[in-house]
This record gives structure tokens, C-alpha cells and sequence, in this order.
């Protein structure tokens, strides 16, 4: 099973760029599923209707989420009765749709969770029990993906260690930059720091870098708003056997310059 993960979707330029480079690696790669954090899609906050349906027509079939999950209200109105939307698992009960959903790949039922890190983010739910509930929850799936959406790279790691060899992946988003460790942890989970962004390449973090910079010189409220030009494209590709163990994990990273 081939599985094609896209990092964080920001904005206009990140929408129009996964259309195209989907387009172009979909028919090499060949992916079996291909995922995508969205939290970043709708202007740079949040997701609704018009960038969810541009990531499905463009490949993607399945959207995650973090901190920017409620940027978009209305995505509360619609994100219950979408299934391919996950959200952070950890909010709190009776939050808004749902932190796992079920996706079936070749007849084989793949479980997606994405979970929020908590360090310099919302105090929620353990991201660790959280999973490990999920996980008991469905003893005979055997292919998991963890979206672990958070800033620090100890939290991921320490996710991607503490479920090695019991999911087939652990992913981390969030921060927008690639890191370059992926690799394969023993037992088969196929594991990366941050995948990065599908989004402007000369922002700082998607934004325009103009605005960043004055906010940081200035300390004073700056609005922000998702860079124009040239665009970056980061993504994994992996593939999983049978049992859900990942045998590899590749980085893709493509940009207009
Ligand atoms: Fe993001
Ligand atoms: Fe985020």
C-alpha cells in the first residue's frame, strides 16, 4: 500500500500548487491513499467548504487539522457529516466531528487520528492516552496513520517512539518546515518530524514576510496575510505491507525556483 501525505495546505498558492503537483506526481507515485493537513487552506486559517472541495478534486481524500481547525465557522456547520475530516482527537468531549475516521484502501480499513502536541499550544487531552484509546478501540486495524500536529520536536519524536511498531506512521505537522529525519523506526513506523507546507516558498511560515518581520521589530499587532510568488511543495510518500508495517518513507520536496 502506497500512501502520499501532504504537509500543511496554506492558502490560495498552496491550493492552486498541490492541484498541480498532484497532477503531475499522482501517475508516478501511484498512491494507494493520499492525505493532507488542511488547517492552513482557507486564506491561510482554517478550512471550509470551497478549499476542502479544491483538495478533493485536486486528489486528496482525506483532510487533517490542527490549532487552526475553528479559524473557518463554517466548518462547524458541515464538519459532522463529512467523514473525511479529522480534527484534533484530544479537544474536549463533544467537540465538533471527529478525531479518527476509517477510510478503506484496497478493502483494507486504514485508520487516520490526528492529535494536537501540547507544549506552546492548547492545554488539551494527553495526545499519548488519546492514542492509545483510539488504538483500543480498534484492535484489528492494523493501518494507522498519527498526524501529530505540534510545535516542539520532542513531543513528535516521543510520540513516534512511544508507537513504534504499533502504528504504521507518525507524522508531524505543524511548524511548516521539512525536517530531514524521516526514517523508518523499529517495527515498522514510518516517522518524520514536520513534512512541512504545500504553500508560498518567500513567506516566513506561509505568511507574508514583510508583515512577520514588522510584527517582530514593532511588537505591535501586525495583520498578517498568506505570501504571493513563487511556491513550495512538501509531502511523503510511504509505502506499508500487508500488516501495516512501513517499509519506507521518502520525503518530496519540489518549489517554482
Ligand atoms: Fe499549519
Ligand atoms: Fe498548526
Amino acid at each position: 500500500m502506497r500512501i502520499l501525505f501532504l504537509g500543511d495546505i496554506v492558502g490560495r498558492p498552496g491550493l492552486d500548487y498541490a492541484e498541480t503537483v498532484l497532477k503531475e506526481i499522482l501517475s508516478e507515485e501511484q498512491p494507494d491513499l493520499v492525505v493532507a493537513n488542511a488547517e492552513n487552506s482557507a486564506g491561510g486559517r482554517g478550512l471550509n467548504r470551497r478549499s476542502a472541495e479544491a483538495l478533493y478534486d485536486a486528489g486528496v481524500e482525506i483532510l487533517t487539522l490542527g490549532n487552526h481547525s475553528w479559524d473557518q465557522r463554517e466548518l462547524i456547520s458541515f464538519i459532522d457529516e463529512d467523514e473525511r475530516i479529522v480534527r484534533p482527537a484530544n479537544y474536549p468531549p463533544g467537540t465538533p466531528g471527529r478525531g479518527y475516521t476509517v477510510c478503506r484502501v484496497q478493502n483494507t480499513p486504514v485508520l487516520i487520528i490526528n492529535v494536537m502536541g501540547r507544549t506552546f499550544l492548547s492545554q488539551l487531552d494527553c495526545p499519548f492516552r488519546t492514542v492509545e484509546g483510539i488504538l483500543r478501540e480498534h484492535p484489528d486495524i492494523r493501518h494507522v496513520l498519527v498526524d501529530i500536529h505540534a510545535e516542539t520536536t520532542s513531543e513528535k519524536l516521543a510520540m513516534g517512539w512511544h508507537f513504534a511498531g504499533r502504528v504504521s506512521a507518525v507524522l508531524g505537522t505543524h511548524t511548516h518546515v521539512p525536517t530531514a529525519d524521516e526514517r523508518v523506526l523499529p517495527g515498522g513506523t514510518a516517522y518524520i518530524t514536520d513534512v512541512g507546507m504545500v504553500g508560498p516558498y518567500d513567506g516566513i511560515l506561509g505568511m507574508d514576510r514583510h508583515a512577520v518581520i514588522r510584527r517582530q521589530l514593532t511588537q505591535m499587532p501586525v495583520k498578517f496575510e498568506v505570501a504571493e510568488g513563487a511556491r513550495q511543495f512538501c509531502a511523503v510518500a510511504m509505502t506499508w505491507d500487508e500488516q501495516g508495517k512501513a517499509s519506507e518513507i521518502r520525503r518530496i520536496y519540489r518549489t517554482e525556483v
